[in-house]
């Protein structure tokens, strides 16, 4: 750009404004400047009604141009829906066992299944499947409800005791303490005996009491052996894993008050291929049977 030749304050006046005597000159702004202004005046214009712009009381106005994004979200959905059609409803025909076995769907499975899992189980069963207190650990083979993919298919679609599906997996363990069936000396006994058969140090006389306390109350639905009913989703008491702790407090507290875990059922939520890609992919994680 050339130099603009620097005019005498004589030409150009001075604003009035001075700070310690420097004064300020009223020179006019460069042309460029000017220019480069009004430019951008007129292309917000053009802009409004080219683009959705003005807020109006319901929406705002939607532009010339017919511009939406969430217009573009919708079809990049649908894209991918497309995209998926086929692939899901092969998924949706297949015997549920045969899904592993097709490398097709199991790619489909182990991708969506696993991104569906972090989107909707996660949040309870944690990122990885490895469950927290209450939360079953979805990786290992001790199944609460069973580990075959018609299993963990069933258990998915309906949840557990909850009072939107009426085909829900369902069984409610006694509060032995809360509503008085055994005497709290009873429940000290039965404890030591759970103690025993998981393998834990215990004390032997009250443990010894305790399991005639078992065979009454507790092996109809935990077996006489202690190792559960899947039928019933009595967990397996003589291994090392607990759902709400094994330690004498967990054990008398769920003893005491009983326990009710409660899973969402995702038939209305999730589409039947969904159901099927996140069993598939929970099957998959390593203690699937
Ligand atoms: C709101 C919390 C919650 C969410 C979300 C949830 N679950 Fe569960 N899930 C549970 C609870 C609690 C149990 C154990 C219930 C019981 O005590 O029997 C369970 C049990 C299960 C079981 C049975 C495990 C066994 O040992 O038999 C499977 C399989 C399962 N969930 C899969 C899923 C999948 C897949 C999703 C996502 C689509 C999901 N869950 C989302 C809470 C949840
Ligand atoms: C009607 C069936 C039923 C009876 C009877 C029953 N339970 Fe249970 N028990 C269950 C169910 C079902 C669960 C799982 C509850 C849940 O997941 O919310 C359970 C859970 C437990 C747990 C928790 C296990 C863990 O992994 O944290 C313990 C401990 C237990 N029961 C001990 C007993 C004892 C001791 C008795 C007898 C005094 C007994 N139960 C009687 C059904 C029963």
């Amino acid at each position: 750009m050339t130099k603009r030749p620097v005019k005498a304050k004589e030409e150009v006046g001075t604003t009035g404004h001075s700070w310690d005597g420097i004064e300020e000159l009223n020179n006019p702004l460069p042309r460029w400047w000017l220019w480069t202004f009004y430019a951008c005046i007129v292309w917000a214009i053009l802009y409004t009604i080219a683009y959705p712009a003005w807020p109006g009381l319901t929406k705002a106005t939607p532009g010339l141009l017919g511009h939406s994004t969430r217009a573009d979200v919708a079809a990049e959905i649908q894209r991918f829906e497309d995209a998926n059609a086929p692939i899901e409803a092969k998924l949706v025909a297949a015997d549920l066992n045969a899904i592993s076995a097709d490398p097709e769907l199991a790619n489909f499975t182990q991708n969506a299944g696993g991104a569906i899992f972090r989107t909707w189980c996660a949040q309870c069963h944690g990122s990885g499947a490895a469950g927290a207190e209450g939360y079953p650990n979805l990786l290992d083979n001790d199944w609460l409800w069973g580990g075959s993919v018609e299993d963990i298919h069933l258990t998915i679609t309906h949840g557990i005791r909850n009072i939107e599906d009426d085909d829900a997996r369902y069984s409610e363990m006694p509060r032995f303490g809360a509503d008085e069936l055994l005497e709290p000396a009873q429940i000290d006994a039965v404890v030591q005996y759970v103690m025993a058969i998981s393998g834990q140090e215990h004390d032997a006389a009250l443990s010894a009491e305790g399991e005639t306390v078992f065979i009454d109350n507790c092996a109809s639905c935990h077996m006489e052996d202690g190792t559960g009913d899947r039928a019933q989703g009595a967990p397996n008491l003589t291994d090392a894993i607990w759902l709400y702790g094994g330690d004498v407090a967990s054990l008398t507290e769920t003893v005491n008050n009983s326990r009710f875990g409660v899973m969402p059922n995702w038939s209305t939520r999730l589409s039947e291929a969904e159901i099927r890609a996140v069993a598939s992919y929970v099957h998959g994680l390593g203690g699937g049977e």
